[in-house]
């Protein structure tokens, strides 16, 4: 069964990823349930290879930077559920998802997010959470590095967390 044809139909999976791990969950995800899939990508990137990453990431984090991004070709708020995934970035999620929730109004948008992180990923994921307390957030999950961490089986469990939501959404 196509997941996405039930009830929820136009789902998009949303994300910002520097060095691949939030990318290799939003691919898995998308491909999962046949769903669009937006990559946010700030103009002006970060080098992934470099380690001055750590210090210009984490300052544009801790100052809640928006970075400007490039256009995106499509309304996210078509969509009736939204995905989110960040990599958290000095306690917090990212500043490209910093721009997209100043850009889009998701006040009742149907949510679910995750992050990927090298530590617990708690912090950011709170602070996502409140970021948001205007949408209906439907699930959490996070992810510790899962490029590192048998990314087969995170990809499995990611993909099964939101076959989960949408299938409890659906029957509701
Ligand atoms: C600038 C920067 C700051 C980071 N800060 C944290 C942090 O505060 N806590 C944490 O658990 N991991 C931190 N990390 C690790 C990333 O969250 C982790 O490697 C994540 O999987 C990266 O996702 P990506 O590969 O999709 O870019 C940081 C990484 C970078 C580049």
């Amino acid at each position: 069964m196509n997941l996405s044809e039930k009830n929820m139909k136009n789902i998009l999976v949303v994300y910002y990823s520097l060095t691949g791990n939030t990318k290799i969950i939003a691919e898995a995800i998308a491909e999962s349930i046949d769903s669009e899939i937006l990559e946010l990508k700030p103009v002006k990137e970060l080098k992934a290879e470099s380690g001055s990453k750590y210090f210009w990431g984490g300052y544009q984090a801790t100052m809640k930077i928006k970075p400007k991004l490039k256009p995106i070709e499509i309304n996210p708020l078509d969509y009736d559920l939204i995905i989110l995934g960040t990599p958290v970035w000095a306690w917090t999620y990212t500043p490209p998802i910093h721009s997209f929730l100043s850009k889009f109004d998701l006040t009742g948008k149907n949510m679910a997010l995750w992050t990927c992180s090298q530590g617990d990923g708690i912090k950011a994921m709170n602070k996502l959470k409140k970021a948001l307390k205007n949408a209906n957030i439907l699930g959490e999950i996070r992810f510790k590095e899962p490029k590192q961490h048998e990314p087969d089986k995170v990809k499995e469990k990611a993909t099964k967390w939101v076959k989960k939501i949408i299938l409890d959404f659906n029957a509701k």
